[in-house]
Protein backbone atom coordinates (compact mmCIF):
# COMPACT_ATOMS: atom_id res chain seq x y z
CA UNK A 1 0.00 0.00 0.00
CA UNK A 2 1.22 3.58 -0.64
CA UNK A 3 -0.10 6.72 -0.01
CA UNK A 4 0.29 9.22 -2.67
CA UNK A 5 0.28 13.59 -2.62
CA UNK A 6 -1.71 14.65 -4.98
CA UNK A 7 -0.41 14.34 -8.99
CA UNK A 8 -0.67 17.81 -11.01
CA UNK A 9 -2.04 16.11 -13.72
CA UNK A 10 -4.76 17.92 -15.44
CA UNK A 11 -6.14 14.32 -16.90
CA UNK A 12 -4.75 14.82 -13.77
CA UNK A 13 -45.53 -5.57 -12.43
CA UNK A 14 -46.24 -9.27 -12.53
CA UNK A 15 -43.93 -10.11 -15.54
CA UNK A 16 -42.00 -6.82 -15.47
CA UNK A 17 -41.00 -7.78 -11.54
CA UNK A 18 -37.59 -8.17 -11.86
CA UNK A 19 -37.95 -10.59 -9.32
CA UNK A 20 -40.16 -12.70 -10.50
CA UNK A 21 -37.72 -15.27 -12.84
CA UNK A 22 -37.22 -18.45 -14.47
CA UNK A 23 -34.81 -20.62 -17.03
CA UNK A 24 -36.92 -19.95 -20.13
CA UNK A 25 -35.33 -18.04 -22.67
CA UNK A 26 -32.02 -17.92 -21.98
CA UNK A 27 -29.92 -16.90 -25.16
CA UNK A 28 -26.67 -15.33 -25.37
CA UNK A 29 -25.99 -12.41 -28.37
CA UNK A 30 -25.26 -13.71 -31.06
CA UNK A 31 -21.35 -13.64 -32.30
CA UNK A 32 -21.89 -11.71 -35.63
CA UNK A 33 -24.22 -9.42 -34.34
CA UNK A 34 -21.72 -6.23 -34.23
CA UNK A 35 -22.06 -5.77 -30.41
CA UNK A 36 -18.87 -6.10 -28.32
CA UNK A 37 -19.85 -6.20 -24.32
CA UNK A 38 -16.63 -5.65 -22.28
CA UNK A 39 -15.13 -8.03 -20.58
CA UNK A 40 -16.39 -6.81 -17.06
CA UNK A 41 -15.96 -3.39 -16.07
CA UNK A 42 -12.21 -2.73 -14.97
CA UNK A 43 -11.97 -1.86 -18.57
CA UNK A 44 -13.87 0.73 -17.86
CA UNK A 45 -10.86 2.65 -15.76
CA UNK A 46 -8.73 2.44 -19.45
CA UNK A 47 -11.63 4.63 -20.97
CA UNK A 48 -10.86 8.07 -21.41
CA UNK A 49 -11.79 9.88 -18.15
CA UNK A 50 -11.10 13.22 -18.82
CA UNK A 51 -13.44 15.87 -16.74
CA UNK A 52 -15.31 17.13 -20.11
CA UNK A 53 -15.18 20.74 -18.00
CA UNK A 54 -18.98 22.77 -17.29
CA UNK A 55 -18.53 23.80 -21.36
CA UNK A 56 -18.22 20.21 -22.08
CA UNK A 57 -21.23 19.13 -20.19
CA UNK A 58 -23.54 22.06 -21.17
CA UNK A 59 -22.39 20.97 -25.19
CA UNK A 60 -23.98 17.44 -24.12
CA UNK A 61 -27.10 16.30 -26.01
CA UNK A 62 -28.23 15.16 -22.34
CA UNK A 63 -27.47 17.84 -20.65
CA UNK A 64 -31.31 18.18 -19.67
CA UNK A 65 -30.83 14.39 -18.01
CA UNK A 66 -27.68 15.07 -16.06
CA UNK A 67 -29.59 18.45 -14.75
CA UNK A 68 -32.31 16.56 -13.90
CA UNK A 69 -30.60 13.52 -12.12
CA UNK A 70 -28.47 16.30 -10.28
CA UNK A 71 -31.37 18.37 -9.34
CA UNK A 72 -32.60 14.81 -7.34
CA UNK A 73 -29.01 14.06 -5.86
CA UNK A 74 -29.30 17.80 -4.87
CA UNK A 75 -32.64 17.41 -3.37
CA UNK A 76 -31.61 14.40 -1.66
CA UNK A 77 -28.10 15.77 -0.10
CA UNK A 78 -30.37 18.86 1.14
CA UNK A 79 -33.47 16.81 2.83
CA UNK A 80 -31.02 14.63 5.00
CA UNK A 81 -28.35 17.58 5.68
CA UNK A 82 -31.32 19.32 6.56
CA UNK A 83 -32.38 16.51 8.90
CA UNK A 84 -29.47 15.87 10.67
CA UNK A 85 -28.48 19.73 11.14
CA UNK A 86 -25.28 20.97 12.26
CA UNK A 87 -21.86 19.37 12.20
CA UNK A 88 -22.94 17.02 9.32
CA UNK A 89 -20.11 14.35 8.37
CA UNK A 90 -20.58 12.44 4.98
CA UNK A 91 -18.49 9.52 3.82
CA UNK A 92 -19.90 9.85 -0.72
CA UNK A 93 -18.87 6.10 -2.43
CA UNK A 94 -18.20 5.63 -5.58
CA UNK A 95 -17.82 9.37 -5.93
CA UNK A 96 -16.01 9.65 -9.57
CA UNK A 97 -14.98 12.85 -10.10
CA UNK A 98 -17.29 14.85 -6.67
CA UNK A 99 -19.56 16.09 -9.11
CA UNK A 100 -21.34 16.28 -5.59
CA UNK A 101 -19.19 18.37 -3.85
CA UNK A 102 -20.27 21.19 -4.29
CA UNK A 103 -24.08 20.05 -2.95
CA UNK A 104 -22.58 18.84 0.61
CA UNK A 105 -20.79 22.30 0.51
CA UNK A 106 -23.50 24.17 -0.13
CA UNK A 107 -25.35 21.90 2.95
CA UNK A 108 -21.94 23.09 4.98
CA UNK A 109 -20.90 19.62 5.68
CA UNK A 110 -18.31 19.68 7.89
CA UNK A 111 -16.65 16.06 7.20
CA UNK A 112 -16.32 15.00 3.54
CA UNK A 113 -14.87 11.64 2.60
CA UNK A 114 -14.87 10.76 -1.03
CA UNK A 115 -13.70 6.98 -2.21
CA UNK A 116 -13.71 5.55 -5.68
CA UNK A 117 -12.02 2.93 -7.51
CA UNK A 118 -10.45 5.03 -10.13
CA UNK A 119 -7.75 7.14 -9.81
CA UNK A 120 -7.92 9.36 -12.45
CA UNK A 121 -11.37 10.52 -11.87
CA UNK A 122 -10.23 11.09 -7.98
CA UNK A 123 -7.64 13.49 -9.32
CA UNK A 124 -10.23 15.77 -11.34
CA UNK A 125 -12.03 15.92 -7.56
CA UNK A 126 -9.53 17.16 -6.09
CA UNK A 127 -9.03 19.43 -8.76
CA UNK A 128 -12.71 20.56 -7.94
CA UNK A 129 -12.27 20.56 -4.22
CA UNK A 130 -9.53 22.90 -4.47
CA UNK A 131 -11.28 25.26 -6.67
CA UNK A 132 -14.20 25.27 -4.37
CA UNK A 133 -12.50 25.27 -1.23
CA UNK A 134 -10.64 28.54 -2.80
CA UNK A 135 -13.31 30.29 -4.61
CA UNK A 136 -16.93 29.91 -4.22
CA UNK A 137 -16.82 28.25 -0.34
CA UNK A 138 -13.97 28.77 1.23
CA UNK A 139 -15.71 30.18 4.30
CA UNK A 140 -16.72 26.62 4.52
CA UNK A 141 -13.83 25.02 6.89
CA UNK A 142 -14.89 21.56 5.45
CA UNK A 143 -12.85 18.71 5.84
CA UNK A 144 -12.13 16.56 3.43
CA UNK A 145 -10.49 12.98 1.69
CA UNK A 146 -10.65 11.37 -0.59
CA UNK A 147 -9.60 7.50 -1.10
CA UNK A 148 -8.89 5.18 -3.80
CA UNK A 149 -10.20 1.94 -2.76
CA UNK A 150 -12.05 -0.55 -4.97
CA UNK A 151 -14.77 -0.85 -2.39
CA UNK A 152 -16.66 -4.18 -3.06
CA UNK A 153 -13.01 -6.39 -2.71
CA UNK A 154 -12.06 -8.18 0.44
CA UNK A 155 -8.96 -6.00 -0.34
CA UNK A 156 -10.74 -3.17 0.34
CA UNK A 157 -8.40 -0.85 2.72
CA UNK A 158 -11.37 2.24 3.23
CA UNK A 159 -11.67 1.78 6.63
CA UNK A 160 -8.05 1.67 7.70
CA UNK A 161 -7.75 5.13 5.73
CA UNK A 162 -10.45 6.70 7.85
CA UNK A 163 -9.05 8.45 10.90
CA UNK A 164 -10.26 6.55 13.68
CA UNK A 165 -12.24 9.51 15.19
CA UNK A 166 -14.48 9.96 12.03
CA UNK A 167 -17.90 8.24 12.02
CA UNK A 168 -20.34 9.54 9.54
CA UNK A 169 -24.01 10.86 9.74
CA UNK A 170 -24.94 9.69 5.80
CA UNK A 171 -23.32 7.24 3.78
CA UNK A 172 -24.18 7.81 -0.16
CA UNK A 173 -23.87 6.12 -3.06
CA UNK A 174 -25.35 7.84 -6.27
CA UNK A 175 -25.66 5.93 -9.78
CA UNK A 176 -22.98 3.45 -9.16
CA UNK A 177 -24.35 0.33 -6.97
CA UNK A 178 -25.20 -2.24 -9.94
CA UNK A 179 -21.09 -2.46 -10.14
CA UNK A 180 -21.61 -4.29 -6.20
CA UNK A 181 -24.06 -6.83 -7.04
CA UNK A 182 -21.91 -8.95 -9.56
CA UNK A 183 -21.69 -11.31 -6.30
CA UNK A 184 -23.03 -11.76 -2.83
CA UNK A 185 -19.63 -11.40 -1.46
CA UNK A 186 -19.15 -7.97 -3.16
CA UNK A 187 -22.52 -6.40 -2.42
CA UNK A 188 -21.79 -7.72 1.18
CA UNK A 189 -18.54 -6.55 1.54
CA UNK A 190 -19.97 -2.60 0.35
CA UNK A 191 -22.18 -2.84 2.87
CA UNK A 192 -20.10 -3.79 5.25
CA UNK A 193 -18.48 -0.44 4.34
CA UNK A 194 -21.33 1.62 4.26
CA UNK A 195 -22.34 0.46 7.87
CA UNK A 196 -19.04 -0.04 9.47
CA UNK A 197 -18.22 4.01 10.60
CA UNK A 198 -22.12 5.08 10.34
CA UNK A 199 -23.60 6.67 13.15
CA UNK A 200 -26.80 4.71 14.99
CA UNK A 201 -29.61 6.81 13.18
CA UNK A 202 -27.30 7.78 10.51
CA UNK A 203 -28.62 7.77 6.97
CA UNK A 204 -27.31 5.59 3.67
CA UNK A 205 -28.82 7.17 0.25
CA UNK A 206 -28.46 6.45 -2.85
CA UNK A 207 -30.20 6.44 -6.79
CA UNK A 208 -29.94 3.02 -8.85
CA UNK A 209 -31.51 1.87 -12.04
CA UNK A 210 -35.04 0.43 -10.98
CA UNK A 211 -35.00 -3.03 -12.31
CA UNK A 212 -38.99 -3.52 -12.33
CA UNK A 213 -38.67 -0.73 -15.14
CA UNK A 214 -35.92 -1.94 -16.90
CA UNK A 215 -37.09 -5.61 -16.90
CA UNK A 216 -40.47 -4.30 -18.06
CA UNK A 217 -38.93 -2.83 -21.27
CA UNK A 218 -37.11 -5.92 -21.26
CA UNK A 219 -40.00 -8.23 -21.29
CA UNK A 220 -42.26 -5.66 -23.40
CA UNK A 221 -39.18 -5.56 -26.70
CA UNK A 222 -41.91 -7.07 -28.88
CA UNK A 223 -44.80 -4.90 -27.88
CA UNK A 224 -45.38 -3.37 -31.67
CA UNK A 225 -44.77 0.56 -30.29
CA UNK A 226 -41.67 -0.37 -28.35
CA UNK A 227 -40.62 -2.52 -31.32
CA UNK A 228 -41.05 0.18 -33.71
CA UNK A 229 -39.42 2.72 -31.70
CA UNK A 230 -36.61 0.59 -30.50
CA UNK A 231 -33.41 1.52 -33.19
CA UNK A 232 -32.48 -1.97 -31.74
CA UNK A 233 -35.00 -3.93 -32.46
CA UNK A 234 -33.04 -6.54 -35.03
CA UNK A 235 -30.83 -7.33 -32.18
CA UNK A 236 -31.73 -9.93 -29.45
CA UNK A 237 -32.68 -8.60 -26.10
CA UNK A 238 -31.62 -4.86 -26.89
CA UNK A 239 -33.73 -1.63 -26.21
CA UNK A 240 -33.08 1.94 -26.11
CA UNK A 241 -33.15 5.14 -27.86
CA UNK A 242 -31.46 7.62 -29.51
CA UNK A 243 -29.12 8.57 -26.38
CA UNK A 244 -28.95 5.23 -24.45
CA UNK A 245 -29.33 0.96 -25.11
CA UNK A 246 -29.47 -1.72 -22.94
CA UNK A 247 -28.22 -5.57 -23.65
CA UNK A 248 -29.26 -8.50 -21.86
CA UNK A 249 -28.41 -12.17 -22.30
CA UNK A 250 -31.84 -13.40 -21.66
CA UNK A 251 -35.50 -12.41 -21.09
CA UNK A 252 -36.02 -14.25 -17.67
CA UNK A 253 -33.36 -15.35 -14.63
CA UNK A 254 -32.80 -18.44 -12.80
CA UNK A 255 -34.71 -17.62 -9.28
CA UNK A 256 -32.05 -18.98 -7.41
CA UNK A 257 -29.27 -16.71 -8.91
CA UNK A 258 -30.21 -13.30 -7.82
CA UNK A 259 -26.47 -12.05 -7.97
CA UNK A 260 -24.58 -11.34 -11.11
CA UNK A 261 -27.48 -10.79 -13.66
CA UNK A 262 -25.49 -8.56 -15.96
CA UNK A 263 -26.67 -6.35 -19.13
CA UNK A 264 -25.10 -4.13 -21.30
CA UNK A 265 -25.92 -0.38 -20.51
CA UNK A 266 -24.58 2.30 -23.01
CA UNK A 267 -25.33 5.80 -22.27
CA UNK A 268 -24.41 9.01 -24.40
CA UNK A 269 -21.60 11.48 -23.87
CA UNK A 270 -21.01 8.36 -20.45
CA UNK A 271 -17.63 7.18 -20.14
CA UNK A 272 -18.91 4.49 -22.63
CA UNK A 273 -18.69 4.72 -26.57
CA UNK A 274 -20.29 4.17 -29.60
CA UNK A 275 -17.86 3.48 -32.81
CA UNK A 276 -18.74 4.91 -36.01
CA UNK A 277 -20.68 2.81 -37.62
CA UNK A 278 -22.99 3.02 -34.41
CA UNK A 279 -22.03 -0.67 -32.98
CA UNK A 280 -22.37 0.10 -28.89
CA UNK A 281 -19.59 -0.47 -26.80
CA UNK A 282 -21.03 -1.78 -23.60
CA UNK A 283 -20.25 -1.64 -20.28
CA UNK A 284 -21.95 -4.36 -18.09
CA UNK A 285 -23.45 -3.55 -14.63
CA UNK A 286 -26.14 -5.48 -12.53
CA UNK A 287 -29.32 -5.97 -11.83
CA UNK A 288 -30.43 -4.88 -8.81
CA UNK A 289 -33.48 -7.02 -7.26
CA UNK A 290 -34.63 -4.43 -5.00
CA UNK A 291 -36.32 -6.75 -2.92
CA UNK A 292 -33.43 -8.37 -2.21
CA UNK A 293 -31.06 -5.42 -1.75
CA UNK A 294 -33.69 -4.48 1.14
CA UNK A 295 -33.19 -7.89 2.78
CA UNK A 296 -30.08 -7.64 2.79
CA UNK A 297 -29.58 -4.12 3.94
CA UNK A 298 -31.59 -5.56 7.50
CA UNK A 299 -29.09 -7.67 8.28
CA UNK A 300 -26.40 -4.94 7.89
CA UNK A 301 -29.00 -2.98 10.47
CA UNK A 302 -30.27 -0.87 7.46
CA UNK A 303 -33.99 -0.19 7.73
CA UNK A 304 -35.71 1.27 4.64
CA UNK A 305 -37.36 4.72 4.94
CA UNK A 306 -38.15 5.98 1.62
CA UNK A 307 -37.90 4.69 -2.11
CA UNK A 308 -39.40 6.12 -5.67
CA UNK A 309 -39.02 6.32 -9.27
CA UNK A 310 -37.64 9.43 -9.93
CA UNK A 311 -40.80 9.83 -12.39
CA UNK A 312 -42.76 9.83 -9.28
CA UNK A 313 -40.34 12.27 -7.30
CA UNK A 314 -40.48 14.48 -10.33
CA UNK A 315 -44.75 14.61 -9.86
CA UNK A 316 -44.67 15.15 -6.26
CA UNK A 317 -42.39 17.68 -6.45
CA UNK A 318 -43.33 19.42 -9.91
CA UNK A 319 -46.68 18.66 -11.03
CA UNK A 320 -48.76 18.09 -7.56
CA UNK A 321 -49.49 21.63 -6.91
CA UNK A 322 -51.96 20.38 -3.86
CA UNK A 323 -48.58 19.48 -1.94
CA UNK A 324 -47.79 22.50 -0.16
CA UNK A 325 -45.12 21.21 2.19
CA UNK A 326 -41.58 23.03 2.74
CA UNK A 327 -40.13 20.36 1.63
CA UNK A 328 -42.10 20.57 -1.63
CA UNK A 329 -41.35 24.26 -2.26
CA UNK A 330 -37.31 24.09 -2.03
CA UNK A 331 -37.31 20.83 -4.63
CA UNK A 332 -39.80 22.86 -6.56
CA UNK A 333 -37.59 26.11 -6.44
CA UNK A 334 -34.67 24.26 -6.81
CA UNK A 335 -36.31 22.39 -9.98
CA UNK A 336 -36.88 26.30 -11.59
CA UNK A 337 -33.04 26.74 -10.94
CA UNK A 338 -31.41 23.85 -11.95
CA UNK A 339 -33.74 22.88 -15.23
CA UNK A 340 -34.88 25.38 -18.27
CA UNK A 341 -37.48 23.10 -19.83
CA UNK A 342 -40.74 23.16 -20.14
CA UNK A 343 -43.04 20.28 -19.03
CA UNK A 344 -44.47 19.67 -22.53
CA UNK A 345 -41.00 19.28 -23.98
CA UNK A 346 -40.03 17.44 -20.79
CA UNK A 347 -42.18 14.79 -20.60
CA UNK A 348 -42.09 13.84 -24.30
CA UNK A 349 -38.20 14.05 -24.36
CA UNK A 350 -36.24 10.95 -25.22
CA UNK A 351 -34.23 11.42 -21.98
CA UNK A 352 -37.48 11.09 -20.13
CA UNK A 353 -37.43 7.43 -21.40
CA UNK A 354 -34.23 7.70 -19.20
CA UNK A 355 -34.79 9.40 -16.22
CA UNK A 356 -37.57 6.49 -15.90
CA UNK A 357 -34.97 4.01 -15.37
CA UNK A 358 -33.69 5.57 -12.18
CA UNK A 359 -34.92 5.32 -8.39
CA UNK A 360 -33.79 6.62 -5.34
CA UNK A 361 -33.17 4.69 -1.82
CA UNK A 362 -32.89 5.84 1.65
CA UNK A 363 -32.08 3.32 4.63
CA UNK A 364 -31.49 4.44 8.00
CA UNK A 365 -29.22 2.81 10.70
CA UNK A 366 -30.91 1.00 13.46
CA UNK A 367 -29.47 -1.01 15.74
CA UNK A 368 -30.75 -4.17 17.09
CA UNK A 369 -32.87 -3.55 19.77
CA UNK A 370 -33.71 0.22 18.77
CA UNK A 371 -36.47 1.19 16.78
CA UNK A 372 -36.65 4.69 14.71
CA UNK A 373 -38.39 6.22 17.34
CA UNK A 374 -35.67 6.27 19.31
CA UNK A 375 -33.32 8.03 16.46
CA UNK A 376 -36.53 10.74 15.88
CA UNK A 377 -34.50 13.58 17.38
CA UNK A 378 -31.23 12.46 15.71
CA UNK A 379 -28.75 15.43 15.12
CA UNK A 380 -25.12 15.25 14.37
CA UNK A 381 -23.67 13.80 17.55
CA UNK A 382 -19.40 14.66 16.67
CA UNK A 383 -17.81 15.60 19.64
CA UNK A 384 -14.55 18.42 18.81
CA UNK A 385 -12.10 15.71 18.80
CA UNK A 386 -13.86 14.27 15.64
CA UNK A 387 -12.46 17.59 13.89
CA UNK A 388 -8.52 17.85 15.31
CA UNK A 389 -6.82 16.62 12.06
CA UNK A 390 -5.44 18.89 9.30
CA UNK A 391 -7.78 20.48 7.53
CA UNK A 392 -6.29 20.68 4.36
CA UNK A 393 -7.95 18.60 2.24
CA UNK A 394 -5.95 15.34 0.72
CA UNK A 395 -6.01 12.57 -1.79
CA UNK A 396 -4.78 9.27 -0.79
CA UNK A 397 -4.70 6.79 -3.56
CA UNK A 398 -3.99 3.00 -2.54
CA UNK A 399 -2.05 1.17 -5.41
CA UNK A 400 -3.98 -1.89 -6.31
CA UNK A 401 -2.31 -4.74 -7.35
C1 LIG B 1 -21.66 6.42 -12.87
S1 LIG B 1 -20.30 6.82 -11.88
C2 LIG B 1 -21.06 7.76 -10.58
C3 LIG B 1 -20.16 8.80 -9.98
C4 LIG B 1 -20.80 9.71 -8.92
N1 LIG B 1 -21.29 8.98 -7.77
C5 LIG B 1 -21.92 10.55 -9.52
O1 LIG B 1 -23.07 10.44 -9.10
O2 LIG B 1 -21.62 11.35 -10.42
C6 LIG B 1 -19.90 5.28 -11.12
C7 LIG B 1 -18.65 5.35 -10.26
O3 LIG B 1 -18.47 4.11 -9.57
C8 LIG B 1 -17.07 3.88 -9.46
N2 LIG B 1 -16.84 2.46 -9.16
C9 LIG B 1 -17.19 1.38 -9.93
N3 LIG B 1 -16.81 0.24 -9.31
C10 LIG B 1 -16.22 0.59 -8.14
C11 LIG B 1 -15.62 -0.13 -7.06
N4 LIG B 1 -15.56 -1.47 -7.09
N5 LIG B 1 -15.13 0.56 -6.01
C12 LIG B 1 -15.19 1.92 -5.99
N6 LIG B 1 -15.73 2.65 -6.98
C13 LIG B 1 -16.25 2.02 -8.03
C14 LIG B 1 -16.55 4.31 -10.84
O4 LIG B 1 -15.18 4.56 -10.84
C15 LIG B 1 -17.37 5.58 -11.09
O5 LIG B 1 -16.74 6.72 -10.62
Amino acid sequence: MKELEKKNSKHSNSNSDSSSSSDEEEEKPKHDEKIQVLENHVRYYERDLRDPGIEGRKASRIYFLRSFNNWVKACLIKKYTFKIGRNVSVLDLCCGRGGDLPKYFQSRVKIYVGSDIAEELLQNAMDRLEKITQEKFSGNNTKCFLIQDDLSSPTSVLLKKIPDQVFFDIVACQFALHYHFETEDKIRKFLSNVVAKLNPGGFFFGTIIDADVLVKRLRSIKNKENFDKNPYNDKKFTFGNEYYSVQFAQKRFPINKPYGIRYGFYLEDSIDKKDKHGNVDYIWEYLIIFKLFVELAKEYELELVENFNFENFYENNVINESNEDRERTFNLNLFKKMIKLDHEKLSTSSQWDIIQLYKVFCFRKIPKGKTMKDYERYTAVHDKTQFNFDNKPELKIHKMV
